[in-house]
């Protein structure tokens, strides 16, 4: 990539984990995917540290894929608009001779999305309620906000929001329709909530995470995008996610260790029947963070968690 992407990037998104990243490619030959390209920073540290790569970036935003086609100029990157959610088929097509070594999943949305008012996901400043990360979402957050019953808006509040006030915030919102921009959304739960909520984070913090989560249908894009990578996967490559909070953790934890047991009888068989060999080794135990030092220069990478796996010899 050229120097006019690299100061693009750096205003676009700061990339997290870094270094994480880069040493669990560094030994790596030929085409990693960055499932989540945005501003491209992570795939910029990965062509400088490891000559070797080729990058295949996807990115489901046509806003950020626009600025990457008109900012880079580098040969190894190749680019596709879309949904990683369709790795499987992106894959048939991109890769035909399937020679793929390696996958990057920064989930979630980049600060550039952040910071656009006019998408939507901020709950700081005044913009529509869009919430689309791209044009293949079926339904923007006002159709969530003002449509929806109470019953449907709590359950995704308590399912992607884990919000112990689903329920006071859901009805809140249905009195207060029509809601027509996110600051009025962002009151509207800053009211419904006791004052002691009020406190440490912002009370709409988790309204926002789920009513986005539930317009892109984030959490099926990332089981369906994770098991097309480990499936194609060459033996020796690696999948590497970056996720934001507990909900995306738990489906890329429960999928890398079920990849990573030899057997899956049931526990009271006495001996194994099902000749299952593990297909992952787990490269992070437990997930990784941010050191403090990293935290303290990109607020934005506190609530970050690194998980890698690498695949075994069939
Ligand atoms: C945290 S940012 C990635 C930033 C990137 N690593 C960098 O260094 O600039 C997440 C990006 O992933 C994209 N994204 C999120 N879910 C996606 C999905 N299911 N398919 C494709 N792109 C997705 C978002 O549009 C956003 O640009």
């Amino acid at each position: 990539m050229n120097q006019t992407t690299t100061s693009q990037t750096d205003s676009y998104h700061q990339p997290v984990m870094v270094e994480e990243v880069t040493s669990l490619f560094a030994e790596t030959t030929g085409l990693i995917v960055d499932a989540t390209f945005g501003g491209g920073g992570h795939s910029r540290a990965l062509l400088e540290s490891n000559p070797r790569l080729l990058i295949l970036g996807i990115d489901r935003d046509p806003d950020a894929m626009s600025l990457a086609r008109a900012g880079i100029d580098d040969p190894r990157v190749h680019l596709v608009a879309a949904n990683f959610g369709d790795l499987g088929k992106i894959l048939a097509q991109e890769v035909p001779d399937g020679d793929f070594f390696g996958a990057l999943f920064d989930l979630g949305v980049s600060s550039h999305q952040l910071d656009t008012a006019d998408r939507g996901f901020s709950y700081h400043s005044s913009g529509p309620l869009d919430m689309r990360m791209g044009p293949d979402a079926t339904h923007s957050a006002a159709d969530i906000v003002n449509r929806w019953s109470a019953d449907e808006i709590a359950r995704i509040l308590r399912e992607y929001g884990e919000e112990r006030f689903a329920w006071r915030i859901a009805n809140a919102i249905v009195k207060g329709r029509p809601v027509v921009d996110t600051l009025q959304l962002a009151s509207l739960v800053a009211d419904a909530v006791p004052a002691a909520a009020r406190r440490r984070k912002h009370p709409a913090r988790r309204t926002f995470q789920a009513i986005r989560i539930a317009v892109n249908g984030e959490l099926a894009a990332l089981a369906a995008g994770l098991d097309a990578a480990l499936n194609a996967v060459r033996p020796g490559g690696r999948v590497v996610v970056i996720s934001y909070h507990s909900l995306e953790d738990r489906i890329v934890k429960r999928r890398f260790v079920a990849g990573a047991t030899d057997c899956t009888c049931p526990p009271d068989l006495p001996v194994c029947v099902c000749d299952t060999a593990a297909e992952l080794r787990l490269m992070t135990r437990k997930a990784t963070r941010p050191g403090p030092v990293e935290i303290e220069n990109n607020p934005r990478a506190r609530s970050a968690l690194l998980r890698a796996v690498e695949k075994v010899a069939s």
